[in-house]
């Protein structure tokens, strides 16, 4: 892209967002260019936690599409925009309302805490989301012994590590945190032996069991810039790495693995964001009675907070 043309989009999206008092929330995976022109960046609970408190009357929301229809689930009354309507999560799409419908009847005991990663529709069948960032704090506050953990099962099983209550993880699992391998790891290690690693709890059991440190994508901006470490090898999507450099310019990243692209999260691009303002698409709804109940399933995560 020429700086020229790069230029002019920009001033476009400045335009219209004032035009259409909106704000743009984007997620750290996003491309740079969308990170750089947006209000927010941030992981799964910051841009929960933004969309639920801003007071812009249009948000547009460069994720995927469990995390706008988080948006359109908070700010009731906006109008939730996303650029790329086929910007899908494939681990959301693993479990279906009437999967988890049948499962709750195998456990009738159990509660059931759905990753956000989850279509509106399982969220309402569920008695509390939780992000990357809370997953442990959220498993912990239950007062039931028992837990359907939905769909993710590496943060099912990494949840387990820290609690004494019994998970049932469920069958799904991040496309792009498998391709994480623990011979990925180790060859970095060979090259870069005092960096610290950092991984995310969507990647493998085998991949946690020799990281250094694991946590969210927020989590993992905030730890970075505290550490007294250097240099640093990541276990995520390699979006990340971009948010990592520009706050940290000292400190240098290496991706654990360069396969670790999410091209679902790519989609986004300058051009569809201001298709997206000029001609207000793609409007993400959720009827209202999913809304409600999808909503107390995420409010009650919102209580609990950062685990973080
Ligand atoms: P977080 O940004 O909440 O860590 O989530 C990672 C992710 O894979 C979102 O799709
Ligand atoms: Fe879904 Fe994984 Fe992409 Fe996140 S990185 S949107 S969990 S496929």
């Amino acid at each position: 892209m020429s700086q020229q043309y790069y230029d002019k989009r920009i001033t476009r999206i400045l335009e219209l967002k004032e035009a259409r008092n909106a704000v743009i929330l984007a997620h750290n995976y996003q491309r740079g260019e969308v990170q750089d022109i947006a209000d927010f960046v941030g992981d799964s609970l910051g841009l929960s936690q933004q969309a639920a408190r801003h007071d812009a009357e249009v948000i547009v929301f460069c994720g995927v599409d469990f995390m706008a229809e988080s948006a359109a689930i908070l700010s009731a009354g906006k109008t939730v925009l996303m650029p790329e309507i086929s910007a899908q999560c494939p681990m959301a799409a693993m479990i279906t309302p009437e999967d988890l419908v049948r499962t709750k009847k195998e456990y009738p005991e159990a509660a059931v805490v759905a990753y956000v990663n989850t279509s509106a529709a399982v969220k309402a069948e569920s008695d509390i989301c939780c992000t990357s960032s809370n997953a442990v704090q959220v498993v912990n506050s239950l007062d039931e012994d028992v837990v359907i953990f939905v769909p993710d099962k590496n943060l099912a099983l990494y949840s387990q590590r820290y609690t004494d209550k019994k998970i049932i993880p469920w069958d799904g699992y991040c496309p792009t945190h498998h391709q994480i391998l623990p011979g990925d790891i180790l060859l970095m290690e060979e090259d870069h032996p005092e960096a610290e690693v950092v991984v995310h709890p969507e990647c493998k059991p085998e991949v946690i069991d020799i990281a250094d440190t694991v946590l969210s994508t927020g989590g993992m901006l905030s730890h970075v810039k505290k550490s007294p470490n250097k240099e640093f090898i990541i276990g995520t999507e390699v979006g990340m790495l971009h948010r990592l450099r520009k706050d940290n310019p000292d400190k240098i990243f290496y991706p654990a693995s360069k396969y670790a692209v999410c091209p679902n999260m790519k989609m986004n691009n300058l051009e569809s964001i201001i298709a997206a303002l000029e001609e207000n698409r793609y409007v993400i709804t959720v009827p209202e009675a999913v809304r409600v109940r999808a909503r107390q399933a995420l409010d009650r995560m919102l209580e609990a907070g950062r685990g973080d």
